[in-house]
């Protein structure tokens, strides 16, 4: 564990969560002092040269989303704390707003100088009351010291609906509306919460952005994988021996992930697949543990890095019956609003129970592959976009698992 670099967890297990005084004394602050000295198109360039992009999935350069909305004049904008972290197998983001949410609201502050904004949102999903409990006090005991200094946060609660995570979903669920995505353009950045340019980043992302401030775009840029620089912050899953988070540089491969910080698999057991980035990743198979875990090596591979969920899977795990599973899952958190993804999720899951029962033939692979690829491009959201990824990786790489249930 020697060889963790903590950047996002900096203060974890090292300040009281719930005391301000020591996040200030730990340095709290200082960024968004920092900030406010700058220009804020000159803070705007520094966030986008250390290359810091997305962690909730997407992988956009965050500085670059932000000159969106700087570029836009507006009397009113929004910052929104992606906090929904509905992806099972990940709970990385309530680490650190348990641990250290100070940092989150920093970054939001920070967020809310370079682009011109007031007022912030926190929407956190409905199934952390404690996450909530400890940011409306984090946000009380701000606001009491008077370190936001004009910036509002309040917090929102989600109602359980995966979907909710996605960003437009969860912008018309704050407005009080059922959580579906938007047609895009126009983007968040541009036209948001209600109507008005609104940045949407997850926890991750901005409890970077207070170091990034504090020690510079150079020294950021300088940790883990060129494309993708910083650490990430990784939860591990399954049948691995330490079911731990852990935060590493985007440089660190899957191998030493699984093997050097999750101690290999539990008792002599070999790797069957790794799932990365929470349920809707791709299946790595042990060939390919070698690839480093940033975003576009992942995808490289038909994978996704998504939120950093590392799910394990050792050579006893049914391929197939894995994957009912997050077919069914799909299936049931459709939003219903687009005809591939509430009519696709649906037919993928019944191709592949059928395929688990024994019962399938031949052309239930090539037409569920079929459907799998229009699905990718046709619906509307990520949600639908990515539904059949584990289903078409796994094809890929283990037909043998599927090929023994054909009837
Ligand atoms: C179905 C779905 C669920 C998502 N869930 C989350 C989530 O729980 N947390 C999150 O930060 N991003 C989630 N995203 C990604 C967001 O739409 C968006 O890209 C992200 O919040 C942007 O922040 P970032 O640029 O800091 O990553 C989800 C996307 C989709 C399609």
């Amino acid at each position: 564990m020697s060889e963790e670099m903590r950047v996002v967890l900096r203060n974890f297990g090292k300040i009281d969560p719930l005391n301000i005084d020591d996040y200030i004394n730990a340095g709290g602050y200082q960024s968004l002092a920092k900030a406010r000295s700058m220009n804020q198109s000159d803070l705007i360039d520094l966030v986008k040269q250390s290359g810091l992009r997305g962690r909730g999935g997407a992988g956009f350069n965050c500085g670059m989303k932000w000159s969106f909305s700087s570029q836009i004049a507006s009397e009113q904008k929004y910052v929104v704390c992606n906090a929904d972290e509905g992806e099972p197998g990940t709970y990385k983001d309530r680490i650190i707003m348990e641990n250290d949410p100070q940092s989150v609201l920093e970054g939001m502050a920070i967020c809310g100088y370079a682009i011109g904004s007031s007022k912030g949102y926190i929407y956190c999903r409905g199934e952390y009351p404690y996450v909530v409990e400890t940011l409306k006090k984090a946000i009380a005991q701000a606001k009491e010291k008077g370190v936001l200094d004009g910036f509002d946060i309040e917090v929102r609660m989600g109602a359980g609906a995966y979907v909710c995570g996605e960003e437009s979903a969860l912008i018309e669920s704050i407005e009080g509306h059922r959580g579906e995505p938007r047609f895009k353009p126009p983007f968040p950045p541009v036209s948001g919460l209600w109507g008005k340019p609104t940045i949407v980043n997850n926890v991750e992302t901005l409890a970077n952005i207070p170091v990034i401030v504090e020690k510079g775009s150079d020294w950021y840029k300088s940790i883990g994988a060129a494309g993708y620089p910083g650490t990430k912050v990784l939860t591990l899953t399954g049948d691995v021996a330490n079911r731990i988070f852990v935060e590493v540089p985007t440089n660190t491969t899957l191998r030493q992930v699984v093997y050097d910080f999750g101690g290999g698999l539990v008792g002599s057991k070999k790797i069957k697949a790794v799932q990365v980035g929470g349920t809707s990743g791709g299946f790595i198979p042990e060939t390919l543990l070698d690839t480093s875990i940033d975003f576009d090596s992942m995808a490289a591979k038909g994978a996704t890095l998504g939120s950093g969920a590392v799910l394990v899977m050792d050579e006893t795990r049914d391929i197939v019956d894995v994957i009912e599973r997050i077919t069914s899952f799909f299936e049931h958190e459709s939003c219903g609003k687009c005809a591939p993804c509430r009519e696709g999720t649906k037919r993928l899951h019944e191709t592949v129970h059928r395929l688990k029962k024994g019962q399938g033939i031949a052309s239930d692979l090539d037409n569920a592959e079929r459907l799998g690829t229009v699905m990718a491009r046709a619906c509307l959201c990520g949600l639908g976009q990515a539904a059949p990824a584990p289903f078409l990786t796994t094809l890929k790489h283990f037909q043998n698992d599927y090929a023994a249930k054909l009837n």
